[in-house]
């Protein structure tokens, strides 16, 4: 069979992002490599070649050629934390705290989390992936080629398959790749209300064992936040999901500063997310550790709550990623090059290091920072080209989204 070869060239910049399968702290994460009038070559999915359009290698005639003057290359970018399987919407939620309730008010009330379990609940798998179909559609469109998602709106062993198989059927159908993540410890159910050790128990003994032999997940969450799980609740939660084979992720001090970060770092998680609240003791722990640090600015910017500390956090060498946290209470957004810009007016973040979080920190969260997250030989050809002459515009000309082209494995799946 001959081999499939697409070629971008004369980019005004290409950013190549380089990793060496490690997320970046501190001020390694403003090291970006940028090369100007570049070049890139796939062949068969892989990047094959990576330099100045000047010295690009002979291609054959067959080769698909992709003009990129005036424009930017960069990876694709991976957006680590989303909760993108629901059904139904809370824009009532959103009209009752700005009047003035709390999310946790909403929540104790039987809002929040279990109003959209009720609807998941009666959603049936097809109408759960018609609903996911224009949410991944509308990340692909914001330059995303890989995207996790948590269940958590199910809550129960036969609504949290539906869910998992709506996240394996949808990377199965593609263009994205979805890391699917379990999240059966999102809040408590109604059933369970006057129970919360049963649903425990019934987490740790019935749903992890039956998702880790279906294989069903790569990743375990827990909402460990005051009023939801405990950290010894959570602890519990996430050691059995370790020994039956996930890899670990925790929301952690989203709310309250309870200590997740602590927890997620002493337990070799890949990612402890959110961090609003988060410590001086949870910043050392996270500094310590490979445990990136994911942090979602659209929350923030939702919630009108105070932006996580990326700044305190860069300074003490931990590797921060950014992400867009997409579910129907707390960001309802698909965009994640706006997140980006969030993260440079309100958290202060360099564009350089918000891209380094979008990218290679992120797929590091993944677990995935040896194959995508940067443009380097070898690497999965996860590509996006954008209609600016510079990545930092990017994140200065906001709002709008800039991508031209998306190449996933070596595939154009996207053309503006
Ligand atoms: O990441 N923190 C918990 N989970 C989501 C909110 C989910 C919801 O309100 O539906 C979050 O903020
Ligand atoms: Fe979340």
């Amino acid at each position: 069979m001959t081999s499939s070869i697409l070629v971008i060239k004369n980019a005004a910049q290409l950013v190549t992002s380089s990793s060496d399968g490690r997320p970046r702290r501190g001020k390694d994460m403003s090291e970006l490599t940028l090369l100007a009038d570049a070049a890139l070559v796939i062949k068969d999915g892989t990047i094959s070649w990576v330099g100045p359009t000047a010295q690009l290698p002979a291609i054959p005639d067959s080769a698909q050629v992709i003009d990129a003057t005036a424009k930017t290359v960069l990876p694709g970018l991976v957006d680590s934390h989303t909760h993108l399987v629901w059904a139904g919407s809370r824009e009532a939620e959103f009209e009752q705290r700005l009047q003035g309730r709390t999310y946790q008010e909403i929540a104790a009330a039987g809002g929040g989390i279990n109003a959209t379990v009720t609807s998941v609940r009666q959603a049936s798998k097809e109408q759960l992936k018609a609903a996911m179909r224009p949410r991944l559609e509308r990340l692909l469109r914001f330059g995303v080629t890989t995207v996790e998602v948590k269940s958590g709106y199910g809550l129960k062993l036969t609504d949290e398959v539906k869910c998992l198989e709506a996240i394996a059927e949808l990377d199965a159908e593609g263009p994205l790749e979805l890391v699917p993540t379990f999240l059966g410890a999102h809040a408590v159910p109604p059933e369970f209300r006057h129970d919360q050790a049963g649903y425990v128990d019934l987490l740790v003994r019935q749903m992890l064992p039956v998702i880790a032999r279906q294989k069903l997940a790569e990743f375990c969450d827990v909402f460990c936040e005051a009023g939801v799980f405990s950290l010894a609740e959570a602890e519990r939660i996430l050691k059995t999901a370790r020994d039956l084979g996930f890899r670990l992720k925790v929301h952690a001090d989203e709310l309250t500063p309870l200590g997740g970060a602590q927890l997620a770092a002493r337990l070799g998680a890949a990612s402890a997310d959110h961090l609003l609240c988060i410590s001086e003791a949870g910043i050392d722990a996270l500094a310590g550790y490979e445990t990136v640090a994911t942090l979602l600015p659209g929350t923030a910017f939702f919630l009108g709550m105070a932006y996580a500390p990326a700044r305190r956090m860069i300074e003490r060498g931990v590797a921060v990623a950014l992400a867009s946290d997409c579910n129907p209470g707390t960001c309802p957004s698909e965009n994640l090059p706006l997140a980006g810009t969030m993260a440079c007016t309100q958290m202060k973040m360099m564009p350089a290091e918000v891209l380094t979080a979008l990218t290679v920190n992120a797929a590091a969260a993944l677990d995935r920072a040896d194959r995508t997250g940067s443009l380097e030989v070898g690497k999965q050809a996860d590509v996006i080209v954008c209609d600016v002459p510079n990545f930092c515009q990017l994140f200065y000309h906001f709002g709008v989204s800039h991508v031209w082209r998306v190449i996933k494995r070596g595939r154009v799946v996207f053309a503006a």
